[in-house]
């Protein structure tokens, strides 16, 4: 006689603890069978709902997205000793160090067989601590944008290591930045004192008519301005480096400052690893040029009013919104 599936007999009795009450007369024949048919010894059969348990995260939006919701994964699964079990995008797998946890049909499999259950955060660009409080006593499905800083920080070192921009394209984007020097005369002495800003400025497709409804804004022309009123009142000599995916807006904006390079035609991690290597950033509005300036890690000014004012958006923020952006960094309007 064939002996039994281990491998099906472990999903049945690990899936959830409704199995047992759901199917209870297939249970009894079940452990019938184990016992006196299979002769599986008594203590396998209580160790069949021994095994790791996951958390897998519902991956959604842009890259920007996607980082915060994979540091809120990393995060949880350190904090709960969860097993990660998701597919990853390929935003991050192509780009970071970000390693694939399980395979894909792997994942299928335990997703199919066990029951996770499924968290969403409230508020998509605030802390929600009771998110992270939940008891840890199964599988974890997040669902959501999790766009705050503070349900990773403990492993912030960890995702530094994580969203390391792979060296290939870091090269490409050192090798960017010294031709740009090379071209604008740029000395060695010279470049002893200048400091680098990285500029994002994200643009027209925030303004759609239903993103506006929801109430998305985009930084004004006068927020510019301030910011880099705030950097050249800062720093002696500057040097600007420009990405958009409005350019033509942007290099209106800019077209009365001498010192600012534009990168254009470039892809969206190039854009990424090039910021990155400047020393200090200004963002306007999304998720891309926050996770900029927080790989760059210097000083950050930010556009205050990414939301407007009372909309449905606004009710995704904590009144002071520094829970999402970093408490050092600076808001300008
Ligand atoms: C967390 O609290 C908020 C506000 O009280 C609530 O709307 C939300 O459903 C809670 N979320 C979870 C996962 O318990
Ligand atoms: C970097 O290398 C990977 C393969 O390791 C390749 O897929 C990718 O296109 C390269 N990126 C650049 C910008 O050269
Ligand atoms: C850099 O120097 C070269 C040679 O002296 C000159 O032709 C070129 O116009 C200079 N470029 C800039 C941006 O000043
Ligand atoms: C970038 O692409 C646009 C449209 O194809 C083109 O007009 C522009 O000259 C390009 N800019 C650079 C610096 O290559
Ligand atoms: C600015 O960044 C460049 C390139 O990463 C670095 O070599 C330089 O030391 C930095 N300068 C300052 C003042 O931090």
């Amino acid at each position: 006689m064939m002996g039994p599936n281990m491998e099906r007999i472990r999903l049945y009795f690990c899936r959830t603890r409704k199995s047992f009450t759901k199917y209870k007369l297939g249970t009894v024949i079940l452990l019938v069978f184990l016992y006196f048919v299979w002769n599986v010894p008594v203590m396998t059969i209580f160790d069949l709902c021994d095994r790791p348990h996951y958390i897998s995260m519902e991956f959604t939006g842009g890259v920007g997205n996607k980082m915060f919701q994979y540091a809120m994964m990393y995060a949880s699964s350190r904090d709960k000793a969860l097993t990660m079990a998701t597919e990853l995008p390929i935003e991050l797998t192509d780009v970071f160090n970000v390693d694939e946890a399980i395979s894909n049909t792997q994942v299928a499999k335990l997703r199919k067989f066990y029951c996770f259950k499924t968290i969403e955060d409230a508020r998509d660009c605030a802390f929600e601590s009771n998110v992270t409080t939940t008891k840890n006593d199964g599988d974890i499905h997040f669902k959501g944008y999790f766009q705050s800083w503070m349900y990773w920080v403990t492993y912030e070192n960890e995702l530094r290591a994580i969203f390391q921009i792979k060296s290939n394209i870091t090269a490409k984007a050192q090798r960017y930045i010294g031709d740009l020097l090379l071209k604008n005369n740029i000395t060695k002495q010279e470049l002893e004192d200048l400091v680098f800003i990285g500029i994002h400025i994200r643009g027209g497709d925030m303004l759609t008519p239903s993103k506006q409804d929801f109430g998305y804004q985009i930084a004004t022309e006068q927020y510019i301005h301030n910011a880099v009123g705030y950097f050249n009142g800062r720093f002696r000599k500057t040097i600007y480096i420009v990405c958009s995916n409005n350019m033509i807006w942007a290099k209106s904006v800019l077209s009365k400052y001498a010192n600012m390079k534009y990168v254009e035609n470039m892809t969206w991690e190039l854009d990424m690893a090039i910021l990155s290597l400047t020393n200090h950033s200004i963002m306007t509005v999304g998720t891309f040029g926050w996770w900029i300036a927080w790989l760059t890690g210097g000083q950050t000014v930010y556009y205050k009013y990414p939301f407007r004012p009372g909309s449905e958006l606004s009710k995704m923020y904590s009144s002071t919104q520094k829970d999402h952006f970093y408490p050092s960094w600076v808001g300008l309007e």
